[in-house]
């Protein structure tokens, strides 16, 4: 069973540096218990999808201290800031467009130019964003497909070893997601209800706003609502070999990828080839996987040749991206 660790100063502290070093952790907020890691570090935002079982990807919520400033990771606009004086530190979630520099790792936007931010009101999840000192990404702490955790045991009995460490402090007090608002188009539309109504939006903005779902009973998953990324440049899953004008993004050796008509792999110029992991690493992979996209999406490119990634593991939720992406295309 993971360790159910009571918070005071000797565990948060201890919490903080699991973060650090890269491995991730259950800690409390006011709404639903979270599963967290260094929002900057990929290969710990892998560790966030692998223990929850998603078979694909979801983008993160990232969570930022009081003393943070959002627009080292968002463009604010004017609503974003409205929202933020009344409802920050709070249950209150905007998904707002990507500053160009934010440190957030591609994986936690799924590769989407927005990100999903909230800075939460939680004592413990506050100084635990103080101690760790970088944004925490974190969705809440259950394998996919159950119930959001609102105690301790509710976490260690929905993740079991999948989380080596719970930082305790009781139950939360909404008990219920964060309201998840999107900010990046022309008006504002709640994508999930929560404690914070569409009323409350609604008077603070002075003006009417949108519900996605449209049926606040049924809640849906913004993810499943979600456009999500596909490349600009046609991609070739399953690639075995090379075509004239391709890009490749390689996993694990390319000794015995060819170029079709004659040449090899390493005669690829630099930013035609990228390599998801050369030891075959699916977390590396996944960690590497929508930069690495994004890096090979030139009009020079004919195509992505991309080698196969075994179907287990996070490879279910890579190949189940990249079946997207090479779907939305055809
Ligand atoms: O209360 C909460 O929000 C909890 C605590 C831990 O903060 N977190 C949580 O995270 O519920 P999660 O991953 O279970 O739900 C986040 C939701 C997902 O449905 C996801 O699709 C949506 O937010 N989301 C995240 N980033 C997004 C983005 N860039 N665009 C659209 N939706 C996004
Ligand atoms: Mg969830």
């Amino acid at each position: 069973m993971p360790r159910i660790t009571t918070v005071n100063k000797d565990s948060l502290n201890e919490a903080a540096e699991i973060i650090k070093s890269g491995e991730i952790i259950a800690f409390p907020t006011e709404t639903v218990y979270g599963l967290g890691a260094d929002a900057t570090n990929g290969q710990a935002i892998a560790k966030i999808y692998e223990a929850k079982d998603r078979p694909s990807f979801n983008p993160l919520i990232v969570h930022i201290g009081v003393k943070d400033n959002p627009e080292s990771y968002v463009v604010m606009n004017e609503t974003a800031r409205i929202l933020a004086n009344a409802f920050w530190p709070g249950a209150l979630t905007m998904i707002l467009p990507r500053q160009n520099d934010c440190p957030v790792s591609e994986l936690c936007s799924v590769g989407l130019p927005t990100l999903a931010l909230r800075m939460p009101a939680h004592k413990t999840a506050q100084k635990l964003l103080a101690a760790a000192n970088c944004p925490i990404a974190a969705p809440s702490a259950n394998r996919s497909g159950t119930i959001s955790p609102t105690t301790p045991t509710l976490v260690a009995d929905s993740l079991g070893e999948n989380v080596p460490f719970i930082l305790a402090d009781g139950s939360c007090d909404i008990g219920l997601e964060s309201t998840v608002i999107d900010l990046s188009g022309e008006t504002p539309v709640i994508l999930r209800p929560g404690q914070i109504t569409p009323k409350d939006i609604s008077r603070v903005l002075d003006q009417d706003v949108q519900i996605e779902s449209g049926n606040s009973d049924a809640p849906k998953s913004p993810g499943l609502t979600l456009r999500h990324y596909a490349p600009a440049t046609h991609i070739r899953l399953n690639a075995v070999d090379i075509k004239p004008g391709e890009a490749l993004l390689a996993f694990g050796s390319t000794k015995f990828m060819g170029i079709e008509g004659g040449g090899a792999a390493k005669d690829l110029p630099d930013t035609a080839i990228r390599n998801l992991s050369e030891t075959q690493d699916l977390n590396e992979a996944a960690a590497n996987l929508f930069r690495m996209l994004h890096e090979l999406d030139k009009p020079e490119h004919k195509a992505i040749a991309i080698m196969t990634i075994p179907d287990v593991d996070l490879g279910l939720a890579i190949n189940d991206r990249l079946k997207r992406a090479a779907k939305a295309q055809s």
